[in-house]
């Protein structure tokens, strides 16, 4: 059985202003009508013998995240909540601890919360070629031929070459977010994929691999289970134990340094909405190569994605912009530094 995990515990701070810490990107319905948390959740539909769903967040989040997911009428299988996020590796840590209680022989899927798929059919034909071997022991990752030397992801080596949604590869190489020459490197080279950072391994090998690489972890998270506090549906994790955990990822913690590690490539449109230039991408763009959501005029203007919440938003005479515009705060950026809107935010942040 697949006993699917999202992880939404990420604040988004690129796509602010849209995205806010009590209102992140994956709440949001930013690519189409539902939220890319309830698009997570319905895109299980499409896999076979899946359990129910658990979800880790932020308790800040806990009742958005609790309607958002009733809303699919997806099964749940429970909500977990951090005082404070430690990072992806504790909380998939949680979640195994919890599962193995209920569900001991499950195969897990963690799952980003904030990821666009639009092609579920080769992502369930993915997830199904992954199974048999994270059955066995292996810790499966999705890869996603990359086309530029983008920074932010991790790079999977492959042991020979294969096709989207076929066998499991052996993986030679996994590095977390390579410098920008190393990238360029891999891609020249060939042979890399991007990690989707979509797991597929069971209870049993998250354990045995976070025994052997991080025990720390595992143990931070084991008292915040035994101290946890039935809260309604929610699962409040006990703040002081959890808060005790180093704080580091999956792919540093785990990825790159397991020796159990697979890659089924993935070919399914697959986003991580990680910046405003994603959603410029993701929509349908009109003959200027504008994506305009909301109520919004534009003369002279080229390749940019104008986005009005509350009110009209005009512009003329602009190449390759980002506009977004809401109720308290209007961005306006060149397509080319939309990566630095977190450096705004972490600057906002600071000013409060
Ligand atoms: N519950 C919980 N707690 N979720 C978290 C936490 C946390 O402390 N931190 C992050 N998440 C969630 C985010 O909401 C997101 O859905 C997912 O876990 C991945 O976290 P990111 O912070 O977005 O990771 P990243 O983008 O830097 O890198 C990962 O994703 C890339 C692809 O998008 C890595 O797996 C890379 O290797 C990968 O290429
Ligand atoms: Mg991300």
């Amino acid at each position: 059985m697949i006993i699917p995990v999202i992880l939404s515990g990420g604040s988004g701070s690129r796509l602010w202003p849209l995205s806010r810490a009590l209102y992140p990107k994956q709440l949001l319905p930013l690519c189409g009508e539902n939220t890319m948390l309830q698009d997570t959740a319905l895109r299980l539909k499409e896999l076979p013998d899946v359990g129910p769903l658990y979800c880790v967040c932020n308790e800040s989040h806990r009742f958005l995240v609790a309607e958002q997911l009733r809303e699919t009428g997806v099964e749940m299988g429970g909500i977990i909540l951090e005082p404070s996020g430690r990072n992806t590796a504790p909380a998939a840590a949680v979640a195994a601890l919890l599962v193995q209680q209920q569900h001991p022989g499950a195969v897990m899927l963690i799952l980003p919360a904030d990821h666009v798929i639009p092609d579920t059919q080769a992502f369930a034909a993915a997830v199904a070629a992954g199974l048999p071997v994270a059955g066995e022991g292996g810790m499966v990752t999705f890869g996603i031929v990359p086309t530029a030397p983008e920074t932010g992801y991790g790079y999977i080596k492959a042991s020979r070459e294969g096709s989207s949604g076929g066998e499991a590869l052996p993986v030679l190489r996994f590095v977390e977010k390579p410098d920008r020459k190393t990238a360029e490197g891999y891609l020249a080279s060939g042979g890399y994929f991007w990690n989707s950072g979509i797991f597929l391994f069971s209870v049993r090998t998250l354990i045995d691999e976070l025994v052997r690489y991080a025990p720390a972890i595992l143990h931070a998270c084991r008292e915040a289970i035994a101290g946890a506090a039935r809260d309604l549906d929610f699962l409040r994790l006990d703040p002081e134990s959890f808060r005790a955990s180093p704080s580091d990822s999956i792919d540093y913690a785990l990825m790159e340094k397991t020796d159990r590690a697979f890659v089924v490539p993935l070919d399914a449109g697959w986003s991580d909405v990680g910046a405003w230039s994603a959603l410029w991408n993701f929509h349908a763009r009109d003959g200027q190569g504008n994506v305009k959501r909301g109520d919004v005029l534009l003369h002279d203007v080229t390749n940019s994605y104008v986005h009005a919440s509350s009110r009209l938003v005009a512009a003329i005479g602009l190449e390759s912009h980002i506009i977004v515009e809401t109720a308290d705060a209007v961005l306006v950026a060149s397509q080319d530094r939309v990566q630095d809107v977190k450096l705004l935010v972490e600057e906002l942040n600071r000013r409060e």
